[in-house]
């Protein structure tokens, strides 16, 4: 079919239209904070934003362009290696980092490549997704030999991003009338992950998606994108599928499952999916902002009253994430674990 192997064809009901609407974006937020009442001003356009998108773009961020540039070679340089060459430094049952083609979103392959980085290394988490077993296993990351310079400048990249992840989730806190520090302790050990994305030009661009519709699972992700495009969110009110415009040098930032369980659903983790084209090649690199394994999720109690009750019940972090990240790559029967399943009955 189209010329594709089946296993990337969507159902037609998830295939991209050949039109997209031509909309006013997803806000554009400058970072930089000038005179009284600055901050103030800057945590309420995101509260803006989160509640009404879960998306936002930011500019003057403060991470370096020149470092991002460099990451971005590195990146093009890897995926440009023969498979044979990528495929030495490949993810496997022990350790989920390094290089994998074969992701699966929503039981459709992608038509991706991915490598993948723990921020901290070594990372803790559970051994299991079981919630009687108490191990904890260390992870460490995986680094291909070529290019020479690709675990520098992506450990270099990591603390970077991290700094702007932490300034962000301050932002965020205040933009829910919270002391700016109110998140950052669960954030101690923090179990993320930095990805680096490889889209291919697609013989059938209509029939498959680089990767399909979902949430992210985490905090907060920080995405770098190039100029090509593909990335789009279902906006909240009438289920649109909506371009994000790319912006030389800006950083789109989007609500995952935690922020959205701890402000009790005030903050939205929207659905988004990847468009791919028959031209042009792609990259993305996307920061998962992600808390310590040993984090309990549940609504902020400063959020929870009478007249809000609490929408979720609490989740293990780190029980939640392993049970994620084991059914990402296969084929799965059902639907994998999203934070409804945690849904109390006072939110129906
Ligand atoms: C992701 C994702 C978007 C992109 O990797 O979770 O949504 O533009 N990526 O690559
Ligand atoms: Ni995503």
């Amino acid at each position: 079919m189209g010329g594709i192997d089946q296993v990337f064809v969507q159902e037609p009901e998830q295939r991209p239209k050949p039109s997209t609407i031509e909309v006013d974006g997803i806000p554009v937020i400058d970072m930089s904070v000038s005179g009284t009442g600055g901050i103030e001003k800057l945590a309420s356009e995101i509260g803006n934003a989160c509640r009404k998108w879960g998306f936002f773009q930011v500019i003057n961020h403060g991470v370096p362009l020149e470092l991002r540039q460099r990451v971005e070679k590195v990146a093009k340089a890897f995926f440009d290696l023969p498979i044979e060459e990528k495929r030495k430094a490949k993810r496997d049952d022990l350790n989920f980092t390094g290089y994998h083609d074969e992701e699966h979103t929503k039981n459709v392959r992608d038509w991706k490549e991915v490598f993948d980085m723990l921020i901290e290394d070594p990372t803790f988490l559970p051994a299991s997704p079981d919630p009687d077993d108490e191990e904890i296993r260390t992870y460490s990351n995986k680094w291909p030999e070529n290019p020479p310079e690709f675990r520098e400048t992506c450990q270099e990249y990591c603390r970077e991003v991290e700094k702007l992840a932490f300034k962000l989730l301050e932002l965020i806190s205040l933009s829910l009338g919270l002391p700016a520090n109110r998140l950052s302790d669960f954030f101690k050990h923090q179990t993320g992950m930095l990805r680096l994305n490889y889209y291919p030009p697609c013989p059938s661009p209509e029939l498959a998606l680089g990767v399909g519709r979902h949430r992210d699972g985490g905090a907060l992700t920080v995405l770098a994108q190039d100029d090509v495009g593909g990335l789009q969110i279902r906006r909240q009110s009438d289920g649109e599928w909506i371009p994000i415009k790319p912006i030389p040098n800006a950083y789109i930032i989007n609500i995952a499952d935690a922020l959205q369980v701890w402000s009790n659903d005030l903050y939205v983790s929207a659905e988004h999916r990847v468009v791919v084209n028959s031209e042009q090649e792609r990259f993305s690199i996307p920061f998962f902002f992600f808390p310590s394994h040993y984090v309990k999720v549940k609504p902020l109690e400063e959020l929870v009253n009478e007249q809000n009750p609490a929408m979720y019940k609490e989740y293990s972090w780190g029980k939640y994430y392993i049970n994620r990240t084991g059914s990402n790559y296969k084929k799965l029967e059902a639907e994998n674990l999203q934070i409804d399943h945690f849904k109390t009955p006072e939110s129906e």
